[in-house]
């Protein structure tokens, strides 16, 4: 109120600044509440100064729709990714252009059909495994256990290797990556990433140590000389190309390459399942259902990759899960020329714009009573009453998530098999808060009761 007041006596131009330093700290204090107080305003696009950029944020699936596919080529990703690239470096979620292009032609096979039904007898496999490690009655941080399976899982399917003696280190690094989100995005941090500072000296460390890890990878695969027919060799046959017209990577961009696979392959789709355990843990009735249509197409044995369609509840689940918890949970562009927008705007070159998924997931036009977990709106016939685009957890168009399919077959995959034998309480005390960095976690991870199923009596 009294900034407000304040505002109201300044001069234009101190005033549309001030407004923008306003806005940039709700922002920081409260990203997800923000973005739902600027929805409440009801208009298909938001305009408005935060810290030095113009951003637009778009609530109108038209406008979403032309920024996503339409207009591809006058936008780039957004800051956040932008900066990502300190660690990260130019792999496929942050390249542009004709990089993107070829390096999307490249990594593509690696996710066809036919190579997605081999992963899942290892996504099964991993998760059996880690299944028979749990006793009943202990307490384990969900948050952090899912990072473990789901990094064994990419690990094994695309590159070969077992990740469990090195999985702490790894997720040491993904934590203090993810923690510098909010470092990153300070409007300076161009400057201050030139200087001694904590937070960069911990960037550093970050890239280094993960740079170690890829590289081992890397280097004993190159030493083995085998083609193990997965993703890594793939990559590097690609490196190795050298004749005219062929698609080659150097050294740095299979890093890259590698690197963001790993880290896009496991930490997404680890807090997805991290969101539906708690989901469930919370909705007995849904559970029951879930537990019950596991039972009757399992019994005893182990899921196939032939049991997913069979499996549809558990899909709506993880589907109704991804729409109140998207891991993903924003999607910014950098516009680069002008774009006209179908609800009439003109979004200017160095401006940015947003898509607010979370927002988009929970708007009562296409949700009714959106708070609510009710995995009944992703029936086929449900489905089929929406818009396409009020549902992007993976986005859409040529940017969308290359992983798309092998996250929708792990995540029931595992999800079955794991509550095939075991449920999860919310241990006392545990408080359940989202914190939106570079994806939607759990602030203070997922401690949970691990309950032993027990067999169930046989029909007589
Ligand atoms: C529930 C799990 C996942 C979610 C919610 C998710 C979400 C997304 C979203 C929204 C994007 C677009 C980002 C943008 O436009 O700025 C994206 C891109 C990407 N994702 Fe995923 N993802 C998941 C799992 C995976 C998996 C399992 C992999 C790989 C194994 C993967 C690899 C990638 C890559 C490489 C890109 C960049 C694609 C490109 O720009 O061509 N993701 N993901």
């Amino acid at each position: 109120m009294l900034i407000d007041a304040a505002l109201g006596l300044l001069p234009a131009s101190v005033k549309q600044h001030a407004q923008a330093w306003q806005n940039f700290a709700s922002l920081r204090s409260d990203r997800l509440r923000f973005m739902e107080r600027l929805a409440a305003r009801g208009e298909p696009v938001v305009e408005l100064p935060i810290s030095l950029y113009h951003v637009y944020v778009l609530f109108d699936l038209d406008d979403i729709k032309e920024i996503l596919v339409n207009q591809t080529r006058k936008v780039h990703k957004g800051m956040g990714l932008e900066r990502a690239k300190e660690v990260l470096g130019e792999g496929l979620l942050t390249a542009e252009g004709d990089a993107h292009l070829r390096q999307r032609r490249l990594v593509q096979p690696a996710f066809h059909k036919q190579r997605l039904r081999g992963y899942g007898s290892a996504m099964i496999d991993c998760t059996t495994q880690y299944r028979s490690e749990l006793q009943d009655g202990e307490l384990r941080d969900m948050h952090t256990e899912m990072m473990r399976l789901t990094l064994r899982i990419v690990g094994r399917t695309l590159f070969d290797v077992d990740t469990s003696a090195d999985a702490d280190e790894i997720g040491q690094c993904l934590h203090n990556f993810v923690q510098s989100f909010n470092f990153t995005m300070l409007p300076f941090y161009p400057l201050l990433r030139h200087l001694p500072l904590p937070q960069v000296r911990r960037i550093h460390a970050t890239r280094a140590a993960l740079d170690r890890y890829i590289y081992r990878i890397i280097d004993e695969r190159r030493k083995s000389g085998r083609d193990h027919g997965d993703l890594l060799s793939m990559l590097i046959a690609a490196t190795d190309q050298e004749s005219e017209g062929a698609t080659t990577l150097s050294d740095t961009q299979l890093r890259d390459e590698c690197l963001t696979l790993l880290l896009a392959g496991h930490e997404t789709t680890a807090n997805a399942l991290t969101w539906t355990l708690f989901l469930l843990s919370q909705h007995p009735a849904v559970e029951q259902r879930l537990l019950g249509e596991i039972d009757s197409v399992l019994g005893d044995r182990l899921p196939t990759i032939d049991d997913l369609p069979r499996l549809s509840y558990c899909e709506q689940v993880v589907a109704e899960s991804l729409r109140l918890y998207p891991p993903a949970y924003a999607i910014a562009r950098r516009v680069l020329e002008p774009i006209d927008l179908p609800s009439g705007h003109r979004l200017q070159p160095g401006s940015l714009a947003i898509v607010p998924i979370r927002v988009i997931h929970r708007l009562p036009t296409f949700y009714p009573d959106p708070e609510r977990f009710d995995p009944e709106r992703f029936t086929a016939e449900a489905k089929a009453r929406r818009p396409r685009f009020a549902y992007l957890p993976f986005s859409h168009g040529p940017r969308n998530c290359i992983g798309e399919h092998f996250a929708w077959m792990e995540a029931v995959l595992v999800l079955a098999t794991l509550l095939q034998r075991v449920q999860f309480r919310l241990a006392p005390g545990q408080v359940v808060e989202p914190d939106p960095l570079i994806t939607l976690r759990a602030r203070y991870g997922m401690r949970m009761r691990v309950c032993a199923r027990r067999p169930r009596p046989q029909a007589s």
